[in-house]
């Protein structure tokens, strides 16, 4: 079994990835948290995919346990959904021993996280992600939200799970959009802290893509390791953390500017290419790393340029809280595996490069298409 600790004091856990761990999830959720009663929440398809078969583990293993399923989608991570299951919480008279369980993307886990941060002061909480999002990125760091009408995530946490169960197996009946749109949060770790990995993406991209299970627990558990490192330095994102950030101040404007028609993970891909544009510009990379990185985001068949317009993105970028007194914070790389935080580039530069990176049109280049 592959793990990954999650160093924070006294709130550490354990991320372990193995395929078919699922079935265990009894055994390993009674000694990570001692409950005798769970609440596993979930949403319907997941729920007919994987949720019995986990209900059915915890019975054995002796866990009283019910399965509360909601609606698939964005629009579930609310306020109104976190009100509706604390209301199942009510009548399922859960106590403050109780564990919640999250089995899903990146929506479950945050919105359980939240019920699990919030009802009764908190309950032990256990991650079982199942989308390549919320395997790589989202189960790890114990930031939880529902979003609000003025903005994503607006009302959250930092929650840390007692225990992340990763089964690299589920992700053979994710739909294929969602695997690349994970893929580029995956290579986004890659170019922040590991070359290495890096490297191992540029050998072993097609194995991933045709879903073998060898290279995907290799590539889960790297990423769980890259992001827990990062976590663990700083876990409240008062500094370091913010490098995950790489690729997501263009990013962001990408998706407010397709008014969030696109997927997240197609957006931070092409921000990541202008991020690593702007750093060649600013002579912090040659040519040859800069294509290293297009060429590994282009083989994950995710898009690679954004064709919006100049002013548009400026309103979007102006917008990103990362702008203060004309001064832009960028996260920029200095070689694959290492980053910098600038914080002094000046809008005028930052103009420039959009001028020449979001108008560039070219069919040989894989545009971002909104959904
Ligand atoms: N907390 C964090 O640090 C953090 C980090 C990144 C993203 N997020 C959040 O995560 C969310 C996005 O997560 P996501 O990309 O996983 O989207 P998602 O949770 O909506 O899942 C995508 C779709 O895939 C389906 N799915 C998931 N796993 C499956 C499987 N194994 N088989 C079949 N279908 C499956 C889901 O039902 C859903 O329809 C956003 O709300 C974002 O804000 C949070
Ligand atoms: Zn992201």
């Amino acid at each position: 079994m592959n793990e990954v600790k999650v160093n924070l004091k006294d709130n550490s856990y354990r991320i372990l990835v193995e395929p078919g761990i699922l079935d265990q999830a009894g055994a390993l959720v009674k000694e990570a948290v001692a409950a005798k009663n769970a609440v596993i929440i979930t949403n319907n398809s997941l729920n007919r995919l994987y949720g019995q078969r986990v209900a059915a583990g915890l019975k054995k293993a002796g866990i009283n346990c019910h399965v509360l399923a909601i609606p698939a989608g964005e629009k579930e991570k609310c306020l109104a959904r976190a009100s509706y299951l604390y209301d199942k919480l009510v009548k399922l008279r859960v106590d403050r021993k109780t564990a919640i369980l999250t089995l899903g993307g990146g929506v479950i886990g945050d919105l359980g996280g939240f019920i699990a941060a919030t009802w009764m002061r908190g309950l032990p909480f256990v991650q079982l992600p199942t989308s390549l999002v919320a395997q790589c990125d989202s189960s790890i760091g114990g930031k939880v939200a529902v979003n609000h009408s003025h903005g994503k995530n607006l009302i959250g946490a930092f929650y840390q799970p007692k225990l992340v169960l990763t089964d690299p197996e589920v992700l053979k009946t994710l739909p294929k959009a969602e695997l690349t749109a994970g893929l580029a949060e995956v290579i986004k770790h890659g170019i922040i802290a590991d070359e290495r990995f890096f490297r191992y993406l540029e050998k072993n991209l097609d194995s991933f893509l045709r879903l073998d299970l060898e290279v995907m627990t290799k590539v889960v558990t790297a990423n769980c390791r890259i992001k827990a490192g990062v976590v663990a330095r700083d876990e409240k994102e008062l500094g370091l953390r913010a490098i995950l950030n790489y690729g997501h101040t263009f990013g962001h404007a990408i998706e407010a500017a397709f008014q969030y028609r696109v997927r997240h993970g197609e957006a931070v891909a092409v921000g990541m290419v202008g991020a690593a544009y702007l750093a060649r510009r600013r002579k912090l990379i040659d040519e040859a790393e800069q294509n290293r990185i297009v060429n590994l985001i282009d083989r994950a068949q995710l898009p690679l340029v954004a064709v919006i317009a100049r002013k548009l993105i400026k309103k979007h970028l102006l917008y990103d809280k990362k702008i203060s007194d004309n001064q832009v914070c960028f996260i920029l790389i200095v070689k694959i595996g290492a980053v910098t935080i600038e914080n002094g580039i000046s809008w005028d530069f930052i103009d420039k490069i959009v001028g020449e990176f979001f108008l560039k049109r070219s069919p040989a280049l894989r545009q971002i298409s909104s959904n």
